[in-house]
């Protein structure tokens, strides 16, 4: 596995720093964008933390106009759903800051999971510029789960990092719950990735996976590593609390 080049660590001493971290990189990203600037976000709990942080004290310092929100995955659910990624980020994000409905492209996941995902990908194909034959977004948001899972592409299907389709659909191993998942080609195809991760209980995977030691050539998240684009790891003191100090990635 090729060493993470491009890659910037920073560990802040709350929440609501890493989310100030997040909000300069998209200050910075997004204002200095061309025309558009095309966004993937994160399921799960911890970007819910970074988008009502984001909806209180940045309405006005990034030119949210300028951005097209997609989803790097869904849940299989309606989008009233408490499940539903979309639902997380229009209740926490979105709906308080007024974007048009033009700039927000839901993966719909109460729609036929297969049919969902050969429709949403032709949504990303028509929306998101491609460069090497894939769509090249300007940011990808990620979350880690504890077993190294990245979007919703997890160890038992980890095969999806290097599918040819760009969106897939993907089952929970724990729950059955069926997932629609960007792949990872797309993810690595990306201008900028940004992991988030934050808790005690994601400092051994994100240990394992920083430091390239124990099970992480097992992590999906470990293979993340944008070619020609930046790689960031937004972490919390707890999260980052097994990453060799040594390591010369660390940004304070
Ligand atoms: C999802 C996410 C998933 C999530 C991780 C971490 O739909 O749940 O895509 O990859 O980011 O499981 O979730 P937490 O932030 O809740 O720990």
């Amino acid at each position: 596995m090729e060493s993470i080049v491009n890659c910037k660590i920073h560990i802040s001493k709350s929440i609501e720093q890493l989310s100030e971290y997040f909000a300069q990189l998209l200050v910075d990203k997004v204002n200095n964008s061309k025309d558009h600037f095309d966004i993937a976000l994160s399921g799960g709990s911890t970007p819910k933390n970074i988008f009502e942080y984001l909806a209180v004290h940045h309405q006005y310092s990034i030119r949210w106009h300028k951005i097209n929100f997609f989803w790097g995955d869904e849940r299989c659910v309606s989008p009233t759903d408490s499940e539903s990624n979309y639902k997380m980020a229009y209740d926490s994000l979105l709906s308080r800051l007024q974007i048009p409905s033009t700039n927000i492209f839901r993966i719909k996941g109460e729609n036929n999971p297969k049919l969902e995902t050969d429709s949403y990908s032709s949504v990303v194909l028509n929306h998101v510029n491609c460069v090497n034959d894939y769509p090249k977004f300007d940011l990808i948001m990620l979350g880690i789960g504890e077993d190294g899972h990245t979007a919703s592409i997890f160890p038992n299907q980890i095969s999806l990092l290097n599918a040819d389709k760009i969106y897939s659909t993907a089952v929970h191993p724990g729950s059955g719950q069926t997932r629609i998942t960007i792949t990872g080609r797309v993810i690595n195809n990306a201008s900028n990735v940004v992991f988030i991760a934050a808790g005690k209980n994601k400092s051994k995977v994100v240990g394992e996976i920083l430091n390239q030691k124990g099970n992480y050539k097992d992590y999906p998240a470990s293979f993340i590593n944008p070619e020609e684009g930046k790689l960031y790891w937004l972490l919390d003191e707890d999260s980052a609390s097994q990453i060799s100090r040594s390591n010369d990635k660390i940004q304070m």
